[in-house]
């Protein structure tokens, strides 16, 4: 193994993962693990170097003070305790001081006098590692990979794929809600460029069978994330002597459900719900990363940036952007207008700007004039926003004269279109989506 690791034991204060970015901003390996690992476990991770205890006012649960095994502090390894009273370490600290500069200055001096750990964190190192890891779990064995074309599972992918080559089995489910050129460009990147095994499925005409006349979003999302299953299983079992399943499950997914949970899987996008006898044994390289190293390890391992820094596009696709039941008339305007949206962007210079940008299709019409004549149409909506966590958002105040040409390229080239409204309201009241 290349790198160093600095562990962090969680108990329960919130700024865990800032400790581990600023560690690692300092270009050192650190992961974040639940207060009761014992000393075996401890001692069984890779080229552990030291410990930091960190306390805070969170750990009192359920009016018990939780602490570590305090076998732990017997290990060898140096310990730090920040903001925990209870520590029998030599390094103490009341907490961390407010000054960034200084916190800096003490991690500094922790991680490299104490612990003497190398600054050997890098991209590099990390795909190496995980390149190693991955074939002594693997062996000779098969992996499965569900591909979305997403950042998280693309990047899976393509370390699996320097990993294990055709030992890996990629399948991408167009469920006909994806945005223009997308599966296009997940099977000209994989298949094409990056020789993978890959296992293309248009089951668009399935979807939108089953998704005629239903009208309710959350219906609509039961139903795609059900088909979704699905086809993915009708796939699975058509494949012999599979394993493992490949998942793109990162630290931010595994952190929220709480360390005490670290083995939970994230159902939202990845493939959960398979039936009892098609379980596999998860391969999950990506586990350790925060979101912007996901991208770079992408960047590293020669994925388009197109790919690596798309933006969020949920699972269910245009379904929920095509408001109401989906007809193939709408969803073609969500997708043509959505692409115009984008194109604008990129020229703008918008792209790089704005964490979320797309158009809405809803299902009533106004009235308009066409060609002299009396038109009765759809509108298109575009929405642009701004958010650092997506649980609250502002929108982009995008120059008229970007907004104008994204007008009238829609108004001429959108079948079906009369009208184009920008979305102004902010999260709350409304959602970044509109279903
Ligand atoms: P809302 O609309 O709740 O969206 O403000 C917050 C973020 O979540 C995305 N989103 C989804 N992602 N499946 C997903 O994978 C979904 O059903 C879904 N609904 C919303 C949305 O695009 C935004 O980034």
């Amino acid at each position: 193994m290349k790198q160093d690791m600095i562990v962090i034991l969680d108990l329960g204060s919130t700024e865990n993962t800032v400790l581990a970015r600023q560690i690692r901003a300092l270009g050192v390996y650190s992961e974040i693990y639940p207060h009761d690992i014992t000393a075996e476990e401890l001692k069984a991770l890779p080229n552990v170097k030291g410990v930091i205890i960190y306390g805070g006012p969170n750990h009192i649960v359920d009016g018990e003070r939780i602490d570590v095994n305090h076998e732990i502090y017997e290990c060898g390894y140096p310990v730090m305790a920040v903001a925990h009273e209870l520590a029998l370490c030599s390094q103490k600290l009341e907490a961390f001081p407010e000054d960034e500069e200084k916190v800096m200055e003490i991690l500094k001096k922790f991680v490299f006098e104490d612990c003497k750990a190398e600054a050997n964190w890098n991209m590099k190192n990390f795909i190496e590692d995980q390149v190693e890891l991955v074939r002594k779990q693997v062996g000779d064995k098969k992996v499965l990979l569900a591909l979305s074309g997403g950042v998280d599972s693309s990047v899976v992918a393509a370390l699996l794929i320097k990993a294990i080559g055709k030992q890996l089995t990629c399948v991408h489910v167009n469920h006909g809600l994806m945005r223009k050129g997308e599966s296009e460009s997940v099977v000209e990147v994989f298949r094409n460029q990056l020789d993978a095994n890959l296992v293309y499925v248009d089951a668009s005409e399935r979807f939108l069978t089953k998704l005629e006349g239903v009208a309710d979003p959350e219906q609509k999302r039961k139903i795609i994330g059900a088909e979704f299953i699905r086809v993915f299983e009708e796939e699975a079992r058509k494949l012999e002597g599979i394993d493992f399943l490949g998942q793109g499950t990162i630290y931010p997914d595994i952190v929220e459900s709480g360390t005490k949970t670290a083995k939970m899987v994230k159902s939202h996008h990845n493939v959960g719900g398979l039936p009892e006898d098609l379980q596999f044994q998860l391969v999950e390289p990506l586990k350790q990363l925060f979101k912007d190293e996901v991208r770079q390890c992408g960047i590293e391992l020669g994925l388009p940036n197109d790919m690596v820094y798309r933006q969020p596009f949920p699972g269910p696709g245009l379904g929920v952007r095509c408001l109401g039941a989906i007809t193939k008339e709408r969803l073609e305007a969500v997708r043509e207008s959505d692409a115009i949206l984008r194109e604008e962007f990129k020229n703008a210079g918008l792209d790089k700007k704005v964490w979320q940008y797309f158009t809405i299709v809803p299902d009533f019409k106004s009235v308009g004039v066409r060609d002299n004549a009396r038109s009765f149409e759809y509108p298109v909506i575009i929405r642009a926003v701004n958010t650092v966590d997506a649980m609250s958002a502002t929108i982009e105040q995008i120059d008229w004269p970007v907004l104008l040409k994204i007008t009238d390229r829609i108004m001429k080239e959108v079948k079906n279109v009369n009208r184009v409204c920008y979305d102004l309201s902010p999260k709350p009241n409304a959602t970044i989506e509109w279903e």
